[in-house]
């Protein structure tokens, strides 16, 4: 890696505080840690005068715009961010040379598989933050075709920031009893070990673009995820299964969201944590 500059935008949100923790163990890698206060991924401008003045090697965007059901009423503040923006980020990793490495959703299908989807599969977002995040993957491959890695990933958790982990254990502290949404399966992902997989990647002894997938390993409902949230804490709160349909939204949830992992472990010969072990390591962090 030499001493390149390794750019992180969206540096206050899960992934990026992750990476943040991560960094103190690489010392010898250079990060420039922005969020939106201080380098907004929306201004091409400022984008523009960031790369010419610095000159990263690599931008790992971890800027989004990810409040699912606001996207519903703030359609253009979603492809804005989701989509342009990552554009913007695209054409200005083009102009200098740099590598993009982009996170992109699970939410970009429509949920009617019923085996692990892979990277090849067909995309069909239900949703507009789902359409938002497919229109950045696009922009990315664009703008900036030869150097652009994208990691789809799902339900993602993590000690800081607002998520289901830290939900599930407020309510479990608030109230007696909680329903929880069992007909929809995927694997959460521990922000930090996505974190660590980046971190893989960028100091692996090549750089391979394209498209991947990673979550943690395992397969469970929302359900499940809860009951083991509970079992982490040594809650007492009754924890009740429902359909979907008891717990409308307003963007639509795909039912199915597990993601093949393959590609992305093969490639990079990338050890994937099974989602319990990733939840152990974060409820011990955050009770
Ligand atoms: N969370 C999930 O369950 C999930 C699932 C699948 C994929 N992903 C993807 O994984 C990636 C990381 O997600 P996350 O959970 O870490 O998200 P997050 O916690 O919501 O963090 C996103 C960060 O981006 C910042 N941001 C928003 N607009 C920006 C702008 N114009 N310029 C710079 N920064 C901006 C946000 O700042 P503000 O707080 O000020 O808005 C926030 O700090 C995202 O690409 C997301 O789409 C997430």
């Amino acid at each position: 890696m030499g001493n390149k500059k390794i750019l992180v935008t969206g540096a206050n949100g899960q992934l990026g505080r992750e990476l943040q923790v991560l960094a103190t163990s690489f010392p010898a890698l250079d990060f420039l840690f922005y969020d939106r206060a201080t380098l907004s991924i929306a201004d091409p401008d400022a984008i523009d005068t960031f790369f010419a003045r610095e000159r990263p090697a690599y931008c790992i965007n971890c800027a989004a715009y990810t409040a699912v059901d606001k996207a519903e009423s703030e359609k253009e503040s979603a492809f804005l961010i989701n989509g342009d923006a990552v554009g913007y980020l695209a054409t200005a990793c083009h102009n200098t040379g740099a590598r993009l490495i982009h996170i992109s959703t699970d939410y970009v299908f429509d949920g009617l598989s019923e085996i692990p989807l892979r990277e090849t599969d067909p995309t069909d977002p239900i949703n507009t933050y789902g359409a938002s995040k497919l229109e950045g993957e696009r922009q990315a491959f664009q703008h900036n075709p030869h150097a652009t890695l994208i990691i789809r990933t799902s339900w993602v958790y993590s000690e800081f920031g607002n998520n289901f982990v830290r939900t599930m254990i407020r309510l479990m502290k608030e109230r007696p009893s909680i329903n929880v949404v069992s007909d929809q399966v995927g694997s959460p992902t521990y922000a930090a070990d996505l974190a660590a997989a980046i971190l893989h990647i960028l100091t692996a002894p090549s750089f391979i673009p394209g498209l991947y997938h990673y979550s943690n390993e395992g397969r469970i409902s929302w359900y499940e995820f809860a009951l083991a949230i509970r079992e982490g804490i040594g809650s007492t709160c009754e924890v009740n299964p429902i359909p979907t349909a008891q717990y409308p939204t307003p963007a639509k949830r795909p039912r199915f969201s597990l993601l093949d992992k393959s590609l992305i472990s093969a490639t990079y010969h990338l050890a994937i944590p099974e989602w319990q072990s990733s939840l152990v390591t974060c409820i011990g962090k955050m009770h």
